[in-house]
């Protein structure tokens, strides 16, 4: 099949670029480079040997969009073109709400238009603002989320939901990410946040560089095992792979609205993440505790049972992979 990208230079879309051609996909990237690096596209190309479209295009340009489709015969859209720090959207609420949500109705207006109708959404585990009980599964009470970048994941989400029941012969996915961390082995592609990271695993990783003096701990008086937050964090690449299985099921199911949790249904608290990443990489992370941070919840972890039932997928990789991942990147960039 052929899949457009928007977003596919940064840290999801350039991971899920590999392993869609990886399977023998074709790929077409459009970016505006807004939160990735122009680099990351020539090492898609040189992780797999394999060579795309590129268009450098804001995916809020209706035109630029309609080209796009009008030059290639599209069959799905998966959309990585979302701003994702939390920190920041509740600074920039107009950015978020602008970005996100009138970039994905200009998006699914353009898929209308040309009869695209096979969707897959990066959601987030954030549209189940603070669980009730967890492990979460998908008929989690959702709504409740701490910030605008949640509340835009949870507002795209309806959007998606009355578009189906407009039109049953759509084919959406909705696949709900827990915390991504890591990076490919080829250390060629990663996280790489602009300034100075809001999410824990990028500041880990700046600290055992020496880049940040160290990391501070958001709370320690959470009701968790250790008192610090748990969530469930997952390999980009496991995560990358779980998009290749949403569209099989899209290709073989032909219509519908699926919805899945991605994640390990594992959770590790801060201290943990930072006990596994120093044995993982030999590098020592200093760390203080400090005061929560607003709009933190306790405890966040999936039930991905639904996942490997419905589409044979689940994670693999593991805590250690993930910090050594995250690490060897940061490493090979520092050259
Ligand atoms: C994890 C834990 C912090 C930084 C958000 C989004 C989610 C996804 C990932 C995009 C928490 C603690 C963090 C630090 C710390 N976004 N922490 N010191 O907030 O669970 O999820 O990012 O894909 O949708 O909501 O991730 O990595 O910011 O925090 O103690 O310097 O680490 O309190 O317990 P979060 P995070």
């Amino acid at each position: 099949m052929k899949i457009l990208l928007p977003g596919g230079a940064g840290f999801i879309g350039s991971h899920t670029a590999v392993e869609l051609l990886n399977a023998g996909h074709e790929i077409i990237i459009i970016d505006n480079f807004s939160n990735s690096n122009k680099k990351s596209l020539n090492a898609i190309k040189e992780i797999t040997g394999k060579d795309f479209k590129f268009y450098e295009v804001n995916y809020l340009d209706e035109k630029a969009l309609d080209q796009v489709f009008d030059e290639n015969k599209i069959d799905a859209v998966m959309n990585f073109a979302g701003y994702k720090s939390v920190g920041e959207s509740v600074k920039n609420p107009i950015e978020y709400y602008k970005n996100n949500i009138s970039g994905a109705l200009t998006l699914l207006e353009a898929m209308k238009k040309h009869n695209v109708k096979k969707f897959i959404f990066s959601s987030s585990a954030t549209v189940y603002g603070d669980p009730e009980t967890v492990p979460i599964t998908e008929s989690s009470k959702t709504g409740g989320t701490t910030n605008p970048y949640g509340t835009t994941k949870l507002y795209i989400e309806q959007i998606l939901k009355d578009i189906y029941t407009s039109d049953p012969s759509w084919d959406i996915c909705i696949l709900r990410y827990f915390n991504p961390v890591g990076a490919h082995e080829s250390g060629l592609i990663g996280e790489e946040p602009k300034g100075i990271p809001n999410n824990l695993m990028p500041y880990i990783v700046r600290v055992a560089a020496g880049e940040l003096k160290e990391l501070s701990v958001f709370g320690n008086d959470y009701n968790t095992k250790d008192g610090t937050g748990v969530r469930d964090y997952i390999h980009v690449v496991d995560l990358a792979k779980g998009h290749v299985a949403a569209l099989n099921k899209l290709e073989k199911e032909k219509t519908g609205l699926y919805i899945y949790n991605l994640g390990t249904g594992k959770g590790y608290s801060v201290l943990e993440m930072v006990k596994a990443f120093e044995k993982a990489t030999d590098q020592k992370v200093p760390y203080k505790i400090a005061t929560r941070r607003p709009g933190d919840i306790a405890e966040c972890y999936a039930d991905p049972k639904k996942a490997k039932e419905e589409l044979g997928w689940e994670a693999t990789k593991t805590l250690e992979d993930m910090c050594r991942d995250a690490w060897n990147y940061i490493k090979k960039q520092d050259k």
